[in-house]
């Protein structure tokens, strides 16, 4: 939060790198995930992106079957609540599943990688 705080006052719009986390941790049977999902009558990849999109944060996600893309964009006809907001927020680790951005090491690898492309 504070760092999509400092992103908005300098412009700079997130996006989410993997919104589903790639699958990672059985994020799709999830129990919290599950049961909010049954409140509201949605799958758990759209409360996700749901969850993301409240927050005024971009997806793109993937996937290669046309429903779950159909799925996918059928997210803008219900709202999750304050109380759900902040209960989904608990499951963050505080932990990238993938690697830290603000790693000095990371950003000059990154880098790199793009100019030899
Ligand atoms: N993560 C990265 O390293 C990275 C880096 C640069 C750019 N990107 C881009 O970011 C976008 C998303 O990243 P990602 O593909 O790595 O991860 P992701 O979107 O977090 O996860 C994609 C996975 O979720 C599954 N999925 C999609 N919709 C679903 C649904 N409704 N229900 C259940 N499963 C669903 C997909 O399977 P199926 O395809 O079988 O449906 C796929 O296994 C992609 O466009 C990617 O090119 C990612």
């Amino acid at each position: 939060m504070e760092t999509q705080k400092f992103l908005t006052e300098n412009n700079v719009q997130i996006e989410s790198w993997g919104p589903f986390a790639e699958g990672k941790n059985n994020i799709f049977g999830n129990e919290l995930l599950v049961s909010i999902a049954e409140k509201h009558g949605k799958t758990v990849a759209q409360i996700i992106l749901r969850w993301l999109t409240q927050r005024n944060i971009i997806v793109i996600p993937k996937s290669v079957r046309k429903d779950r893309m159909a799925e996918n964009f059928d997210i803008f006809n219900f709202e999750l609540t304050q109380e759900d907001m902040d209960v989904i927020r608990q499951l963050n680790t505080g932990t990238s599943l993938f690697f830290d951005h603000r790693d000095p090491a990371m950003v000059k690898f990154l880098s790199e990688a793009k100019r030899n492309t």
